[in-house]
């Protein structure tokens, strides 16, 4: 396939004027004409979207794009897949919400606990930011002690009590070894950073010895750090971090709300061989629908029928539960497989094109969800190493990628899934390669 059969209409070149005009008008009803922040300030605007299909999207200027953002994650099987589109058609046949059970709910349940090695229990919410805050109560409850360690450049939401240090910026951060927390939103309550306690990640040393003195109730983390970089926990770490939450009493929590049923079926705590007291999903668990779950030892989720209060108008609406339930059940090993061929088919090809074209890149992470930055000469393994790329060169990057028909992430994420075949790789190495020669003419890179 060639570019033109992707762009019939609009000649080399996307362009996103509709979308534009769409946006302004928008911003009547809605502040910036978006209904999330992470959908503002997006080069050359944020996009309006007709349908999704496969591995692509379709928007409102008539162009069809290859498609890394995947919903920011969560369409491991792409847009579309007739199973989970079929399952939750049947299911809204039958009713819509009941505040009550359902046998679908006990499915989804189900087949997540025979997933997710942590999982003894399990509760649905909707949104990861919900559940986040489920796993803190139930840790808090169990310890009887307050303090949280979050680490720097890790998300885990975007309420009060864990939005800090997530992108900040480095000259505010204080020093390495003992981090500032710096504040994520303006009218956020200044005091919910009293109980918080932020570290660098990576960084064994520094944990043990804020744990020594048994006063935090958890370490909650990103067990490979995704929403800044894709950054592998260094050999080790992992059980480092478990060993010392486990002599110390200290809960370990982890957010997978990323990587879960993204790296494998059992997601990062499978893959690395670590299990911890809870955590937490989201994303690819229902590919697409709006559904998270804390998850862990059953003596901690049993807390929830014992005085902490976990609710939801919502949680585990039927609908959203087919889906979820179909989606869990097309996770085989043969998709992750495919997954795998094709991001390490993607992430050799921008490598190569990096290396012929003398660019200074590092292409980092996991075939299913993998980062690029530019300006640096090896992989960064905290928030501090990421600092030094070249941001505004990546920005560049993106929209030339985005103006022939390739989407993806700003920030320097790439999501796949099972619906990105040879074809589609091919494709986008094409434009990157076109991309990167523009960038170099007009020395941006
Ligand atoms: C690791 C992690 N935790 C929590 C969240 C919050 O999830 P949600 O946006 O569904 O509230 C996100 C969202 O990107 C995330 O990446």
């Amino acid at each position: 396939m060639t570019r033109s059969d992707i762009l019939p209409d609009q000649g080399p070149f996307c362009s996103f004027e509709e979308s534009k005009r769409q946006i302004d008008e928008n911003r009547q009803w809605m502040p910036g004409g978006v209904s999330s922040n992470f959908r503002l300030n997006i080069a050359p605007t944020p996009l309006v979207f007709e349908s999704g299909d496969g591995p692509y999207l379709h928007d409102v200027d008539g162009n069809r794009l290859i498609d890394y953002y995947l919903g920011m994650g969560p369409m491991i099987l792409g847009h579309r897949p007739r199973a989970v589109c079929q399952a939750v058609t049947s299911q809204i046949e039958k009713g819509i919400l009941f505040a009550g059970q359902t046998r679908i709910e006990a499915e989804a349940a189900r087949r997540f606990c025979d997933m997710v090695p942590c999982a003894e229990q399990m509760r649905f919410n909707c949104s990861g930011s919900e559940v986040i805050q489920a796993a803190l109560r139930i840790a808090r409850a169990a310890t009887g002690r307050e303090k949280i360690v979050k680490f720097e450049g890790h998300y885990h939401g975007w309420f009060d009590s864990v939005l800090w240090s997530v992108a900040p910026p480095v000259d505010a951060a204080g020093n390495p070894q003992n981090p500032v927390a710096v504040q994520g939103s303006k009218g956020q309550l200044a005091g919910s950073a009293d109980a918080l306690v932020v570290l660098s990640w990576n960084d064994l040393e520094s944990l043990e010895s804020r744990l020594a003195a048994r006063d935090v109730a958890a370490v909650i983390m990103e067990p490979a750090m995704c929403n800044a970089g894709a950054i592998h926990p260094l050999p080790g770490y992992l059980e480092g971090v478990r060993d010392v939450c486990t002599r110390t009493g200290t809960i370990l929590i982890f957010d997978e709300v990323i990587t879960g049923f993204r790296l494998g079926p059992g997601g990062a705590q499978e893959r690395f061989g670590v299990t911890p007291d809870l955590s937490t999903f989201g994303k690819a668990i229902a590919n697409g629908f709006p559904v998270a779950a804390v998850a862990g030892r059953g003596d901690l989720m049993g807390l929830c029928a014992q005085g902490v209060v976990h609710g939801g108008t919502f949680n585990a609406q039927p609908i959203a539960m087919a889906a979820t339930a179909a989606t869990l059940s097309a996770l085989k090993p043969a998709l992750y497989e495919s997954i795998t061929t094709q991001g390490e088919a993607l992430m050799n090809g921008l490598k190569d094109i990096f290396l012929v074209e003398g660019v200074t890149a590092t292409v980092t992470g996991f075939p299913q969800i993998f980062h690029v930055a530019f300006g640096l000469a090896s992989p960064a393994r905290d928030y501090r190493g990421l600092a030094g790329m070249n941001r505004a060169a990546y920005v560049a990057f993106s929209t030339e990628l985005l103006r022939r028909g390739v989407r993806v992430l700003e920030r320097g994420a790439w999501f796949m899934s099972s619906e990105h075949d040879s074809g589609v790789v091919d494709e986008t190495l094409s434009a990157v390669g076109d991309a990167v020669r523009e960038l170099k003419r007009t020395d941006i890179l």
